[in-house]
């Protein structure tokens, strides 16, 4: 069995690699999988399971970070059978599916497998029983001819869906499971499981409402974590003259903010750290940083990102970041930053605005 390892890796000792609902999977594999057909893996943030079936496997990344914790995890090479969920739907005879915790990913990765199953597909999807819904069933029955459920162990428990199909109307090369948001006068799209589905994020909103007017109008904006791309574009809005750089770890983000943003002013990177992004060169930066991420709850990738954002910004850029108050991540900025000040605060935001200089260690 190989030697698996969280990436990113995380301080956080309670965080796992895999799970029970990830063991469960791996045996009924074992029991009831075809190994002349190819499996496919969706929704295995670490390749715990893909990495641990002796059948040919078809992974489906869904995320930078996952496609590098495979790599990591396989021994320095990406397996040559990886799609990514914004690729053409693969061929699906059999499916191993890690439920996310957003059940509008979960609906999409099932219309993403219904697109090219064969007749009598099946697929199992695991979970751990206190995150179970009965919309899992609803939603299940939607794409499958046949739903039961596994007896639970050890806290765990499948669903199994036989006869995955495509309902219409979302046929096509790949489901277009969308919602549409208006805000400002402009209408954003996003995919399903992108950030904040149904209205813009609260916390978005407040960081766009406290926006400085004396903020020297930046040509170039770095927008990381952008989700669909709606701080871009209201920024781009703002100023006139300016460029932007978004990125993202998810992919149907990605999809979702090159739809929602101009392409000749916008470009958009499906990437989890700012590797590509030169040394000094964005005039302003601007986050909502993740801090969930599934289940879990953890500073690391957005603490990561900001030690990163030092050596991406101007000299005398400006950073600006938006949060939940309770994360307290003036502690955290103050060690990187030499200058932060709140914008604003109210009893469940804050909104920060940092300064360059890099605070200097002896
Ligand atoms: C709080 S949401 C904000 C989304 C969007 N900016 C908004 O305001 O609606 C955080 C976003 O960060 C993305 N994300 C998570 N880890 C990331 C990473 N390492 N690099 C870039 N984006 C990341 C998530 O996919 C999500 O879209």
């Amino acid at each position: 069995m190989p030697s698996l390892h969280r990436y990113p890796p995380t301080t956080d000792r309670s965080l796992r690699v895999s799970s029970q609902a990830d063991e469960l999977l791996l045996d009924w594999a074992r029991q009831s999988l075809l190994t002349d057909v190819p499996t496919t893996v969706v929704h295995d943030r670490f390749g715990a399971v893909a990495l641990r079936l002796s059948a040919p496997v078809q992974f489906i990344a869904s995320y930078h970070s996952q496609e590098e914790a495979l790599r990591r995890n396989a021994g320095g090479y990406l397996p040559a059978n990886v799609a990514r969920l914004t690729d053409a739907s693969p061929v699906t005879h059999q499916a191993l599916l890690r439920v996310p915790k957003s059940l509008e990913l979960f609906e999409y990765y099932l219309a993403y497998l219904g697109v090219n199953a064969v007749p009598g597909a099946r697929l199992a999807a695991g979970f751990m029983t206190r995150h179970f819904t009965p919309r899992l069933l609803e939603i299940s029955a939607r794409y499958a001819g046949t739903v039961t459920q596994s007896r639970a162990r050890k806290k765990a428990r499948l669903l199994l869906l036989s006869d995955l199909y495509l309902p219409a109307p979302e046929s096509g090369p790949r489901p277009m499971l969308r919602n549409v948001i208006d805000y400002q006068g402009a209408r954003y799209t996003q995919y399903y499981g992108v950030f904040s589905s149904q209205h813009v994020d609260f916390a978005t909103q407040f960081l766009l409402d406290s926006w400085p007017d004396d903020l020297p109008a930046p040509a170039s904006i770095l927008d990381i974590g952008c989700g669909s791309g709606i701080i871009g574009d209201q920024l781009l809005r703002r100023y006139p003259a300016a460029r932007l750089t978004a990125t993202d770890d998810f992919s149907l983000a990605v999809a979702s903010a090159r739809e929602n943003l101009p392409a000749d002013r916008a470009t958009v990177r499906y990437a989890h750290t700012l590797a590509t992004v030169a040394d000094a060169s964005q005039e302003l930066v601007v986050t909502n940083p993740p801090f969930h991420q599934g289940y879990e709850n953890t500073l690391d990738t957005s603490l990561s990102l900001f030690g990163e954002v030092q050596r991406v910004l101007t000299p005398a850029g400006q950073f600006f970041v938006v949060a939940n108050r309770h994360l307290n991540y003036a502690t955290h900025l103050r060690r990187l930053f030499r200058e932060v000040t709140v914008v604003r605060e109210n009893a469940k935001y804050v909104v920060y605005r940092c300064g360059r200089s890099p605070v200097l260690t002896e």
